[in-house]
């Protein structure tokens, strides 16, 4: 095929589903192909999201893309089933072969190809594998050189995502090393374990991804040992990280929920989602980083500062639609929602 005839980039569209693969007991990956005839063009480590209609009800909810671009005529994402987690379960439940879903992106900075660098070291816990093994891979099929040390937390050893594809690309190229350390073993990653397994760590451009506790922990961690973090990225989909309060400005504004009839206190160094979640409103949220729209809404009154990444149009916010998940007020504000 020559480039001049290669289908355009995929983005935002529909997607079928083409193959279900379980992972682990409670981790599966669906595999999608476009409905037309596309290429998925991704920077390895961006994220999807999943427009769903879940009994009647549009749900989003972003997914890191675990394929590489390598591979441009699919994509997958990899999704750990959560108890009680109204999409995960419904993935898991529902979505086989030849369902059809709506997606946006790719989406999202948390990617090697906008950090080169001759060294890096990927921590994750979790699911928080999935950028990294899109990473992994891409340079594992690219055949580049680049020195990866990969440290992977998990429960114990039946819960390692992508074991064996991890133990197969780090014996075909020795140039990554794969360490996994187990929960149930004791196992848990410190500085000491990190200067035993990347003596040179601090050398290294890290990425991060898993629960919010570990990332916090690795970010202390590091910090402590004298890392530079303008060489640390991490990315997380819990949303409860803008949960914490923000830069309190002493400058208070009233912002009223139309829907559930509530009205909370916002300041105005704080996010509208994180106001609400810290007075236990939960609100539609997936990256929280103001890049997938999920959190979009109608801003009925008042004015918001919006520090968006793209994830709503010039159009919409002409008819008054805001990000809560980036948006601080300025004002009183009444919102539907
Ligand atoms: Fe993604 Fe707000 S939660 S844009």
């Amino acid at each position: 095929m020559t480039t001049a005839s290669l289908p355009p980039a995929w983005s935002d569209g529909l997607l079928v589903c083409k193959q279900v693969h379980d992972v682990t007991a409670d981790v599966r990956t669906f595999v999608f192909e476009p409905t037309e005839p596309r290429l998925f063009r991704h920077d390895p480590g961006q994220f999807l999201t999943l427009v769903l209609d879940i009994d009647g009800h549009p749900v989003e909810r972003c997914y890191t893309i675990s394929s590489p671009p390598t591979r441009p005529d699919l994509v997958a994402v990899t999704v750990k089933r959560v108890p009680g987690g109204l999409v995960s379960n419904w993935l898991h439940d529902r979505l086989a072969p030849g369902t059809t879903v709506r997606a946006r992106g790719p989406l999202g900075q948390f990617s090697l190809a906008r950090h080169p660098a001759p060294k890096y070291l990927f921590l994750s816990a979790g699911s928080g594998v999935t950028p990294m093994m899109s990473m992994t891979r891409t340079l594992y099929d690219l055949a580049h050189p680049v020195d990866v040390v990969f440290v992977h937390s998990a429960r114990t050893f039946d819960d390692i995502i992508f074991r064996r594809e991890l133990e197969f690309i780090a014996a075909a190229a020795p140039h990554i090393r794969v360490v996994h350390l187990l929960d149930d073993r004791g196992e848990q990653l410190n500085a000491e374990r990190l200067r035993e397994t990347a003596p040179d760590f601090l050398q290294r451009e890290v990425f991060t991804c898993g629960p919010l506790g570990y990332m916090e922990a690795v970010r202390r961690m590091l910090s402590a040992e004298g890392f530079d973090m303008a060489h640390y990225h991490e990315e997380s989909f819990t949303f409860a990280a803008s949960a914490v309060p923000e830069h309190d400005t002493g400058q208070g504004y009233k912002v009223e929920f139309t829907r559930s009839g509530r009205t909370i206190d916002c300041d105005a160094g704080t996010t509208v989602l994180a106001a609400a979640s810290r007075a236990g409103i939960t609100l539609p949220a997936s990256c929280a980083q103001g890049m997938c729209g999920t959190c979009k809404t109608t801003l009925l009154s008042g004015s918001v500062d919006m520090q968006h990444n793209g994830g709503i149009r010039p159009r919409e916010v002409a008819h008054n639609k805001i990000l809560l998940c980036c948006s601080k007020p300025l004002d009183h504000l009444v919102i539907d929602a």
